[in-house]
């Protein structure tokens, strides 16, 4: 009863930056109220300072706001961020996915932009460079759009993974890439319901429980948006950056930087921005036509003060790669835009070190 009191009165806290309330989040471990008094403790992980004074002075404020409350007294516990531990090369106890070197998530604000596209043929992309470099590269990507998993398909990964013991499950191979996304694990006849609470728990589970082993790169695909996924995401694990996708047109800008920001929140550095869908070439005379107009791209990565990475145009032979599972630059590596994307990959691997 009186834990119900305060835990009512929490949901109206959200999540500094997010729309998602701290309870339904998880992070209350306790709460209490006798006597007018109000306890509550909390877990959190994060690598920004001020976040939990932050939080702290919203809660008080919050629950002396109710009559009812006299005191307040609020534990935050700060687990220590693992961030950056991937970046010594891994060994480290506690840390989560220690034998990958890199973490990267490829992000959006608005969908349908060309996120799990650029995520697979990037995959690609730079195993390829790095294996032409050294003998031996090996990159994983990991879908986090639990509600809408389009990985599989785009890169032509099928088959279930593979159990090992008791608790691990090992990714599906494609194209020497190594893939784990709930398009895997659940048929697609599988009500969103039933998926819906699970996005947390997929996703650490997907850092926990799936044999990874030793990664140069994990690239991360992520829904639309700054929903439960991008949150969970930066609390799960040390990401070392974000790359956002962007369109051409104007008013993606706004959309995109309200993307990327939270990322900013949780100090993870955007490390570019990519315009996709940029325009269409007529290969007879070389012309290019610039359907959604011009600028997305350049400027948000001007309004987020980071490198733009390039432009990608749009091509049927793009859209055709993902629908037969066979990425455009592994069917074509040749085409300008394979290319185009080629290009970033190396600018990628450049700004990774
Ligand atoms: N440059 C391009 N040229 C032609 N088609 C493209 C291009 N980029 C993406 N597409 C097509 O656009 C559609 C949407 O792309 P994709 O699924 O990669 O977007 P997304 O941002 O991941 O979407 P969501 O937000 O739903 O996750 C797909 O059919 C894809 O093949
Ligand atoms: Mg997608």
């Amino acid at each position: 009863m009186s834990e119900q009191f305060i835990t009512d009165l929490l949901k109206q806290i959200n999540y500094p930056g997010f729309s998602r309330d701290i309870v339904s989040f998880g992070l209350i471990q306790e709460s209490r109220f006798e006597n007018g008094q109000a306890f509550v403790k909390l877990e959190v992980s994060g690598s920004e300072p001020t976040f939990p004074k932050t939080l702290k002075d919203e809660i008080e404020k919050t629950l002396l706001e109710n009559d009812k409350v006299e005191g307040v007294n609020v534990q935050i516990i700060v687990k220590k961020p693992t961030a950056n531990t991937n970046a010594q090369g891994g060994g480290k106890e506690g840390a989560v996915l220690p034998e990958v070197k890199k973490i990267v998530a490829i992000a959006s604000g608005k969908g349908g932009v060309g996120k799990s596209t650029m995520a697979v043929n990037l995959a690609c992309a730079i195993e390829r460079i790095l294996t032409e470099n050294s003998s031996s590269a090996k990159i994983g990507l990991m879908d986090c759009d639990v509600y809408g998993p389009s990985v599989p398909l785009l890169i032509g990964a099928s088959g279930q993974p593979k159990a090992i013991g008791e608790n691990q499950i090992e990714p599906v191979e494609s194209y020497g890439i190594k893939v784990m996304s709930m398009g895997l694990l659940v048929d697609e006849e599988t009500p969103v319901v039933w998926r819906g609470p699970m996005v947390m728990k997929t996703i650490q589970q997907f850092a926990s429980n799936v044999e990874w082993g030793e990664l140069d790169l994990l690239l991360i695909d992520l829904p639309p948006g700054t929903g439960d996924a991008q949150l969970s995401l930066a609390q799960t694990m040390p990401l070392d950056g974000v790359v956002i996708v962007t369109t051409p047109q104007k008013a993606a800008v706004d959309v995109a930087r309200r993307g990327a920001r939270m990322f900013e929140k949780v100090n993870v550095p955007i490390l570019g921005v990519i315009e996709n869908m940029s325009f269409l070439l007529n290969e007879e005379n070389n012309e290019k036509s610039y359907l959604f107009g011009t600028g997305g791209g350049p400027n948000t990565a001007q309004a987020l003060a980071t490198s733009f990475l390039g432009e990608i145009p749009i091509h049927e032979e793009i859209r055709l790669g993902g629908d037969h599972g066979i990425p455009i630059v592994v069917s074509n590596p040749d085409h300008f835009a394979s290319e185009a994307i080629t290009s970033i990959a190396e600018e990628i691997i450049t700004i990774l070190g």
